[in-house]
């Protein structure tokens, strides 16, 4: 995996052997000095064309404790506002003898692309493009799951929301189809499915009471408003009313069923403050764990990088 662009393709034994470099990392956390050399001499660079404040910092964090050199791109203020072109910017990065760019892009494909032209030593990971993928995100969600239940195969799992512009969806029903989670239910107005939603592997409902009942992991997602051109539901507070996740909608779920968030979180559109910061969120440590996820991740791409003709 010289590259990290999607979860669709990837094997259930790939899927493990992350999320076990994953739980190698998390010590790491607790220590004084919370660095290893792993990657002492690398440079990575940071090419954010869309906001982020948990994907764009974990992965700074995960690339700094692995000793890396990290470049943090400000596109606003880069010379793409002069017209500079998403290739002409790569390749004046990469002539910098850059070893990995995580790439997060309005546009869907857009880090595979960018993938398509750097050197054969460089990776590309991707950190969310358009409504396409965001693999580094399902990857720390399997690892939050991971760790409150041991078995896949017996997880009943909800995702609710904005299906329909969701790259987090995406990734995630792909990553939990690939590990073997026993069902994997989407619940949506029929306005925020895709049209080809049954063909991913999941169990569609319109209706909270339904989707709920039973399930051990509620995901829940915001609307997500910059991918959406024209109006897709009556009003947020409607919304709220059908969907959001208050904590009587909650004990529909089993009564320990996990609440996770990818963030950012809309309080009072998608989900309540006294769910999101009641007992059963694990909102929080899936941030937590993103970094150990996104080292492993950086770790074992630039493995394979240097295999195929990199190394210091
Ligand atoms: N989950 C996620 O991608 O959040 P950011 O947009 O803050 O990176």
């Amino acid at each position: 995996m010289r590259h990290f662009l999607q979860i669709d393709g990837l094997s259930t034994k790939d899927l493990h052997h992350i999320l076990d470099t994953t739980e190698s990392f998390t010590s790491i956390d607790d220590r004084a000095v919370k660095k290893v050399p792993l990657l002492r001499g690398k440079t990575i660079v940071n090419l954010f064309f869309e906001p982020s404040t948990r994907t764009r910092t974990t992965f700074e964090l995960a690339a700094k404790r692995l000793s890396a050199d990290v470049l943090n791109i400000n596109i606003a203020t880069s010379a793409t506002t002069k017209g500079e072109s998403l290739l002409d910017t790569l390749f004046n990065l990469q002539a910098m003898n850059s070893d990995m760019f995580i790439v997060r892009h309005p546009e869907s494909g857009a880090a595979e692309f960018i993938s398509n032209y750097v050197d054969s030593h460089v990776s590309v990971i991707n950190a969310g493009d358009g409504r396409h993928a965001h693999p580094t995100q399902a990857m720390l969600d399997m690892f939050t799951i991971r760790k409150h239940y041991k078995e896949f195969s017996k997880l009943r799992v909800a995702i609710v929301g904005d299906i329909l512009h969701s790259r987090v969806a995406r990734s995630q029903i792909e990553a939990l189809n690939i590990l073997g989670a026993k069902e994997i239910r989407v619940i949506a107005p029929r306005t925020l499915l895709p049209a080809n939603v049954a063909q991913l592997g999941v169990e569609v409902f319109q209706n909270c009471k339904e989707g709920l009942f039973n399930v051990d992991v509620v995901i829940m997602l915001r609307l997500q408003k910059e991918r959406m051109q024209g109006g897709f539901i009556p009003s947020e507070h409607e919304y709220f009313q059908l969907y959001g996740l208050t904590p009587e909608r909650l004990a529909i779920a089993k009564p320990n069923a996990i609440v996770m968030h990818p963030g950012p979180i809309n309080r009072g559109v998608e989900i309540s403050s006294e769910v999101a910061d009641g007992p059963q969120s694990v909102i929080l440590q899936q941030v937590k764990y993103g970094i150990a996820v996104r080292m492993a991740i950086l770790s074992l791409a630039m493995s394979s990088a240097d295999e195929n003709g990199g190394g210091n």
